[in-house]
């Protein structure tokens, strides 16, 4: 490589929960000299701002930001970052409100990189919006770990696309959640445990949201799609209303959707427990197993959510362990066997790494 030319990258990181607090201490952790400069840290309560980068330690930031008596500003972040020489604004927060400033930040030159799926996979509206500011500031925005974690998904179908190859199928188990549940529940032999009581051991080991049915309703695998969905120049516009526009079938019987404590939730959840074996029975006969899968089938122009049987033999029902992730890329040069990306789908370590590498890009 050749030596550095460059300033290092200003980063400024909103969100420090499980996600952001392993990016900074990845962050600080780097051999020196470091690619980057960390030049703020935010939570919706706390900031901290310095231009000239943060004196922290992986041992300090936390009471450094504690501590500070300085009110989050979002708003006005854009500018502060956008005199620096080259800056770059990640967002590892699930809040719609930050993904709405995206633009802001792109227009005024700063780059952008965040695990949130909102602002990618919501309205047209506001990915067009993402698209223009990008081009009218040139900054970039990297989107890497919103689909798979640290899994290279978003990169492998980027390079796909750019070398000519075309994309025919992508098909695979996008949720860790889903997939710990269907490993668990649908197995190729009788006598498992009921689907209520999988459910709650998930919940038990914190593998789901505090409410279940926000992971049984399909929802984070249509934001999932729409963000492969809209990667793929013939689909970009294919989804006008982003996630809500993918078929999904949502796992959340009808007489609990208006159910709001999750603990309520998984304590009715037994009541349904024949209709989910009924549906594991067939699938038994069939020689098959269930999965939670997402599918972007590009020659048919379909992409939708829903749960599928797959023969126990296939890649989908033998070599998922854990709440691990696969993905099947069925393209005109991988063809007629798919390219399998699969691990760990999910977690701290491997999310930030996912944000990091998007750095690194940058960098
Ligand atoms: N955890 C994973 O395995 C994983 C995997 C893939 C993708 N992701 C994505 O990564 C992102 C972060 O996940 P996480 O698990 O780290 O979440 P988390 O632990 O709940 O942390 C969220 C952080 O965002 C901050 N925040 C929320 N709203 C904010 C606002 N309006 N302004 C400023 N700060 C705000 C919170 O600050 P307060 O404490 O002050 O509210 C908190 O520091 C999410 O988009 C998630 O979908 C996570
Ligand atoms: C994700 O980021 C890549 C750049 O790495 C971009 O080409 C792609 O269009 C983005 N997709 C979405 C849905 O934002």
């Amino acid at each position: 490589m050749s030596p550095r030319s460059q300033a290092p990258l200003s980063v400024a990181i909103v969100g420090t929960g499980l996600v952001g607090a392993e990016l900074i201490s990845q962050l600080l952790s780097l051999p020196s000299p470091s690619p980057f400069k960390l030049v703020s840290l935010s939570t919706s309560t706390k900031t901290v701002f310095a231009p000239e980068g943060l004196k922290i330690t992986p041992q300090t930031w936390l009471s450094t930001l504690k501590s500070s008596s300085e009110q989050p500003d979002l708003l006005a972040l854009p500018d502060k970052l956008s005199v620096l020489e080259r800056a770059v604004f990640v967002d590892n927060t699930a809040s719609q409100d930050v993904a709405n400033l995206y633009p802001e930040f792109l227009k005024k030159g700063v780059h952008v990189v965040t695990p949130n799926k909102k602002a990618f996979s919501g309205s047209q509206k506001l990915y067009d919006d993402i698209l223009k500011a990008s081009k009218e500031g040139s900054a970039r925005w990297l989107n890497e770990s919103t689909v798979g974690a640290g899994l290279p998904v978003v990169q492998t179908l980027k390079d796909m696309v750019a070398s000519g190859d075309k994309i025919k199928k992508i098909e695979g188990v996008f949720s860790g959640t889903m997939s710990y549940i269907f490993n668990e529940f649908s197995t190729a032999n009788p006598g498992g445990p009921a689907f209520s009581s999988v459910v709650r051991i998930a919940r038990e080991k914190g593998y789901t949201e505090p409410h279940p049915g926000d992971d049984l309703n399909g929802a984070d695998v249509a934001r999932k799609l729409a963000i492969l969905a809209r990667s793929i120049p013939s689909l970009q516009s294919a989804l006008p209303e982003g996630y809500t526009s993918v078929s999904t079938r949502s796992l959340v019987p009808d007489a609990l959707a208006s159910v709001s404590s999750g603990t309520d939730f998984v304590d009715r959840l037994p009541e349904f427990d024949t209709e989910f074996e009924k549906l594991q029975r067939q699938a038994r006969e069939e020689g098959a197993v269930l999965r939670f899968v997402g599918v972007v089938d590009v020659e048919k122009g379909v992409v939708k959510a829903d749960l599928e049987k797959y023969p126990t033999s296939h890649p989908f029902a033998t070599s998922l362990g854990g709440s691990d992730n696969i993905i099947m890329f069925h393209t005109e040069r991988y063809s007629p066997r798919p390219l399998i990306i699969q691990g760990a789908g999910a977690g701290a370590a491997v999310t930030a790494m996912g944000v990091m590498s998007d750095l690194l890009k940058l960098a």
